[in-house]
């Protein structure tokens, strides 16, 4: 290796796999290039990758430059540009891009299209990736400016395949497996996740909006994308008529044949299953029963939170009256603190083409678009603008389950509609009847 990385070395130990010794295994395939390439971008950007991250580990500081505006024509994101402050001692990284490619609903791949992408990948890049970034992309990590209208004309032209968002629009959706493989899938999660990417290519690609915005799909409330955590407008698949019981299953699991939570808890003795402590006990609004015999469940109760069909899925399944709830202005700390998704649809049906969806979120954007802050999220606008602005523009009656507690204190506003007589008073005829 170029550098000394006494470091980073460190990393190499212990059962993890590690990504030290995965670099240090690309940067020597590269140095040995099996298969002849002529590498558009430095042959050892991988061990000055490491050298450079080395030195980051040394100095406990980052390297990179502040900021980086790059593209390709056409778009206005897809590609977050970055330069080393080190370009003399680390020229191998002193552009070292990173392309976020859009990534199939659900990620199932076929070898073919991973060795393509590795294909252009190895040549025009450094040969290192992220499977995946947070947001779902297939990252590219480490590229130079020239190479970035190469890698998109090969990746459309040669892949069919379009660049994932960055900066102030609709960034790439993703989804929950889904259907695919999960039998709890109240929608089709990859579906749908596939056809809104589609429907907003425009709004993905050329920043439009006051400030970013994400979209997920999660097929039941479990939540295995975290939608409601990581997306301004979360889908989260529910059903709205009753838990199909299966009574013999429900025995099985009793008499031990059924494993409890698909055996998700085998590592440890925790005794026989007890449906009693186990689940007729644990389910929130208490609206199971168990007289030894059969399991009962006072649907008109359940909050659907998943945890008696968690626990035992080969007799509980969800209901065949499908569709979603609808959650908004997830964001991160910045600027006002953290914010999970607020409760705005409880039911709509999602099937093709998802005209009620679509909807829904265009409303949302006409109103955040125009009234939005600079580099505010939908969910601060939702604090500063109000939840009930919310409800008037995507047309929702306010309802009782839009809130988890009412208010508190009594600084309510009225519409002037609202109150007999209206706002505007004349102080003349107040003191008619009240001397001063
Ligand atoms: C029928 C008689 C009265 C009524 C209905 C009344 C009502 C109120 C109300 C609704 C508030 C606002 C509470 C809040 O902001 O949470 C308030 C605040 C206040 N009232 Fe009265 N009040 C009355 C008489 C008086 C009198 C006679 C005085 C003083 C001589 C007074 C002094 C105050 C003060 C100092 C505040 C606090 C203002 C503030 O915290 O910003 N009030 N009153
Ligand atoms: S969110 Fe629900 S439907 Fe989607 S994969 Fe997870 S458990 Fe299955
Ligand atoms: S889904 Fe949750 S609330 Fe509904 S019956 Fe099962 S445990 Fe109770």
């Amino acid at each position: 290796m170029k550098f000394e990385t006494p470091l980073l070395d460190q990393l190499e130990q212990g059962p993890w796999p590690s990504v030290v010794s995965d670099i240090k295994q690309e940067a020597a395939h590269r140095a040995a290039n099996p298969n002849g390439l002529d590498y558009q971008i430095p042959q050892d950007c991988c061990e000055d990758l490491l050298g450079l991250l080395e030195l980051s580990y040394k100095d406990m500081e980052t390297h990179w430059k502040h900021g980086g505006i790059v593209g390709v024509f056409g778009y206005g994101g897809g590609v977050i540009g970055r330069y080393c402050d080190q370009p003399e001692m680390f020229p191998g990284v002193a552009h070292f891009h990173t392309i976020r490619v859009a990534q199939p609903s659900g990620k199932f791949y076929s070898t073919k299209f991973l060795r393509q992408l590795c294909d252009i990948w190895d040549l025009r890049g450094s040969g290192l990736t992220n499977m995946h970034g947070s947001t779902g992309d297939i990252v590219l990590i480490g590229t130079t400016t020239p190479q970035l209208e190469e890698i998109f004309y090969q990746l459309t032209h040669e892949m069919n395949n379009d660049l994932g968002g960055s900066g102030s629009n609709l960034r790439t959706p993703a989804a929950c497996m889904g259907m695919s493989r999960c039998e709890y899938a109240c929608y089709n999660t990859q579906d749908v996740c596939y056809q809104l990417t589609e429907d907003y290519q425009d709004e993905l690609h050329r920043p439009a909006f006051p400030y970013k915005f994400k979209f997920k799909f999660d097929g039941c409330p479990n939540g295995c994308v975290c939608a409601m955590a990581r997306s301004d407008f979360a889908v989260v698949g529910t059903w709205r008529d009753d838990i199909k019981i299966d009574q013999d299953a429900v025995k099985a699991y009793v008499g031990g044949e059924f494993v409890p939570n698909a055996g998700a808890h085998s590592g440890r003795d925790w005794g026989k299953f007890d449906i009693q402590a186990e689940v007729i006990d644990r389910c929130p609004t208490h609206c199971m029963s168990w007289d030894g015999q059969k399991l009962t469940i006072d649907n008109a109760n359940c909050v659907r939170c998943m945890h008696c069909i968690d626990t035992m899925p080969r007799a509980l399944h969800i209901g065949d009256d499908r569709g979603a709830s609808v959650l908004c202005g997830a964001k991160a700390p910045v600027v006002d603190g953290a914010q999970m998704g607020s409760l705005l649809v409880p039911f709509v049906k999602v099937e093709q083409p998802y005209d009620e969806l679509k909807e829904i979120i265009e409303n949302i954007w006409d109103w955040w678009i125009e009234e939005g802050k600079n580099r505010e999220r939908l969910g601060e606008l939702m604090k500063r603008a109000s939840f009930q602005k919310l409800l008037e523009v995507t047309n929702t009656e306010a309802e009782a389950f839009h809130v988890k507690e009412p208010r508190a204190n009594p600084y309510i506003f009225f519409k002037e509609d609202e109150v007999p007589g209206g706002f505007k008073r004349d102080l003349a005829d107040y003191r008619s009847r009240h001397q001063r």
